[in-house]
């Protein structure tokens, strides 16, 4: 079977030096130890499809190199991942993309059973094959121990890549672990690094958040403004604060609940201080918070917002940044993307994560200028809130 590590195009030689995470990852692990060795390699390649086409490669470039760095040494490696909410769905349109990028890959369309342990059992050095969508068994997300013990029989060591999924309390994600000598792959400890040096940034320092949901993301926003200083909240989240300090938000979305009130009251919390609020008819208009109508929605933030932002954007050391500034979905990408610009050329360390956000600074083609882009979503976010995620904190087992 032919390796094409060179085809790997994404690479970060970043030295692992964080102290606060004791898992091994698999640089720890001598090459001799992968030779001939079955390795069950948990994946995230929960990526959008469109027509049943992969539209977005971001994870499955990121992971490829772990891929390529275990069939490399001679590691046969098992691919295990889930994909999207519906437990019907499959993961063969992403095995068809990554063929083209993984020469000899084999699909098989099942995770457990005969067929699949008489794939595994004729594997030679070098070989992967990718199994399918993890959530097809309900023992995946009800964290089931004998489904646990099904997946760990088809290998010898279990190594975790799925960073962007080490949030969830899965039977592949914290219970695999605990069957099998454990490791990170080369991408979750390439997340941990960067992100470990985003919970206590270098000063000053600035967040940009965006999105939706404001009551969930308050714990985070609060923890953000002590580690950062300054909050930048831009998205549907902004609803929330213009309505709470009087502002009117027309059909806005906005939350259950109000801001708690040293949130709102913290100086370092920055709202925009111009929207673009859309019509029924989609007729959009740059405002003033305070001018937006009944009939209104605020689609967006405005292009005075992220000129005030820019000051803060140049002397910072280190910035932080996820979630869209508008409805990005529905076309409202222009603040989104006058941000990545106005990021991009900022010296600091920029850290970005969230679908939207990358995909904006991607089509920007401004994905080289950033120090770091997360694969992680609500991952990320759950990470920089407690500083470790139930997929890391498994992997800290005693070493066998
Ligand atoms: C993600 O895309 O955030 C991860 O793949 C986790 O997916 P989930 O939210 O369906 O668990």
């Amino acid at each position: 079977m032919v390796v094409r590590y060179s085809d790997v195009s994404y690479y970060n030689p970043y030295v692992h030096t964080g102290s606060s995470h004791t898992f091994r990852s698999i640089r720890h692990l001598p090459i001799s130890k992968l030779e001939g060795t079955r390795v069950i390699l948990r994946a995230d390649l929960n990526v959008p499809l469109e027509n049943g086409v992969v539209t977005d490669d971001f994870r499955i470039k990121r992971v490829t190199q772990t891929i390529e760095y275990l069939r490399l040494h001679k590691a046969k490696v098992i691919i295990i991942s889930h994909i999207g909410r519906d437990p019907q769905e499959s993961l063969r349109p992403v095995y068809e993309y990554m063929k083209a990028h993984s020469s000899g890959l084999v699909f098989v369309p099942d995770m457990l059973g005969a067929a699949v342990t008489s794939v595994v059992d004729s594997m030679e050095e070098g070989d992967a094959i990718l199994l399918e969508n993890l959530r097809r068994y309900p023992g995946e997300e009800a964290n089931d121990m004998s489904f646990a013990k099904s997946l760990a029989s088809l290998a010898d060591i279990y190594i975790n890549d799925a960073f962007s999924a080490a949030h969830r309390e899965h039977a592949s994600i914290v219970t695999l672990p605990k069957l099998l000598p454990c490791y990170a792959g080369l991408l979750l400890e390439d997340e941990v690094t960067h992100l470990s040096v985003a919970l206590n940034p270098p000063k000053p320092a600035l967040c940009i958040i965006g999105g939706a949901k404001f009551d969930t993301k308050e714990p985070l926003i609060r923890r953000l403004l002590e580690a950062y200083g300054f909050v930048f909240i831009g998205g549907a989240l902004a609803n929330d604060v213009f309505k709470a300090r009087g502002f009117p938000v027309g059909i806005s979305k906005v939350g259950d609940r109000p801001p708690a009130a040293d949130v709102l009251a913290h100086p370092g919390l920055i709202v925009p201080t111009d929207v673009i609020a859309a019509k029924p008819d989609k007729q959009s208009k740059r405002k003033l918070p305070r001018d937006v109508e009944d009939d209104e929605t605020i689609a967006d933030i405005g292009p005075d917002s992220i000129a005030n932002l820019v000051p803060r954007i140049m002397e910072a050391k280190f910035i932080l940044w996820n979630g869209p500034m508008g409805r990005y979905e529905d076309g409202f990408d222009v603040a989104t993307e006058m941000l990545a610009e106005a990021v991009s050329q900022s010296s600091a360390r920029t850290v970005v994560g969230g679908g939207d956000t990358i995909a904006a600074i991607k089509n920007k083609g401004l994905d080289k200028k950033f120090w770091f882009l997360s694969t992680g979503g609500g991952a990320m976010l759950e990470y920089l809130l407690q500083g470790t995620l139930p997929g890391i904190e498994a992997l800290k087992q005693p070493h066998r």
